[in-house]
């Protein structure tokens, strides 16, 4: 049944508060703010890497003979001499000039794919980019490693992570509760949560470590089989720039959710692992 709350949400909620539980693991909070960190990192040197070449295909090549770009980013010459940044996204071409193709502060403007202002280093280089981003690489393979294995053990990845029938029985409840800015503070991730964590952990991680081990040379020579899977590099690096894009999507909802919800509750169980669930919540399991 679905159980809609009236209630006003946030910190100055009237609802009667219950206990302080214990809900977040050392691990799902030591894990946590690594992942925020290797993020924010790889995001920033990652732009940097891309724009050494500001254009994603489709296929097994890329090149001036081939019109298989699906995404590029460059400058123009205007009509009045002037130079104007342009996207174009399967060939629909949209004018992006003081942002993507050719920004800067003004009369110091450049052509460069993404502004300085979102990449690692803020000045064009790409071997720097490149050695921050691969340090960041491998922590975050190993911090999902890491995380995986305790999830494993101490049951959050089946008790909190995999969503089972009920959970996906409760999706459309819970959207109607989210479109009301009402949310239940319990002791475990609602539906919606739990389905969002899943994709995060469970296949945009992977996804984005795969899609990275296949442009990489090295890994060209010891697994073949990964650049098959994936269609090509070129494939490859589109897909590892699509999953980039759904997790700053994620991020920026998650955030705003965070703050929705109650930011101190919520951020105390992410940095003391302890959790302040509603009166209404302390009889269920
Ligand atoms: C790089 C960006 C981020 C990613 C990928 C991310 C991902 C996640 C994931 C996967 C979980 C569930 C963890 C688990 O149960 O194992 C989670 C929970 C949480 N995150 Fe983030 N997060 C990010 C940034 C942030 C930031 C910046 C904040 C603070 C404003 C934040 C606050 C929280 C909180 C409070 C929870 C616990 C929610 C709850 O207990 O209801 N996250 N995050």
């Amino acid at each position: 049944m679905t159980r809609i709350i009236v209630q006003p949400q946030g910190e100055g909620d009237k609802r009667p508060k219950g206990n302080l539980v214990r809900r977040q693991s050392i691990w799902t909070r030591l894990t946590h703010w690594l992942w925020v960190l290797c993020l924010f990192f790889l995001l920033f040197t990652g732009l940097q890497i891309f724009n050494a070449h500001p254009s994603l295909y489709v296929g097994e090549q890329s090149g001036f003979e081939f019109s298989n770009s699906v995404f590029s980013i460059h400058a123009e010459r205007m009509p009045d001499g002037s130079i104007g940044g342009f996207t174009t996204i399967f060939g629909n071409k949209f004018e992006t000039t003081g942002f993507l193709g050719y920004s800067g502060p003004e009369g110091r403007e450049q052509v460069r794919g993404f502004p300085q202002w979102l990449t690692i280093p803020t000045y064009q280089d790409l071997a720097t980019g490149r050695v921050v981003h691969f340090f960041f690489a491998w922590v975050l393979v190993g911090t999902l490693a890491v995380w995986a294995l305790a999830s494993l053990v101490n049951g959050h990845l089946r008790r909190d992570i995999v969503p089972g029938r009920a959970d996906l029985r409760g999706v459309p409840g819970d959207v109607v509760r989210h479109a009301r800015f009402r949310f239940v503070r319990g002791r475990r991730y609602g539906p919606l949560q739990k389905l969002s964590y899943f994709v995060v952990l469970l296949v945009l991680f992977p996804l984005i470590i795969l899609t990275g081990l296949t442009m990489s040379p090295g890994m060209n020579a010891a697994w073949p089989w990964l650049v098959d899977i994936f269609g090509g590099r070129q494939t490859a690096r589109t897909i590892h720039f699509v999953v980039m894009v759904l997790l700053v999507l994620f991020f920026v909802i998650h955030v705003a959710m965070v703050i929705l919800s109650g930011p101190i509750n919520a951020m105390r169980s992410m940095i003391t692992g302890r959790y302040r669930i509603d009166a209404e919540e302390e009889e269920r399991p």
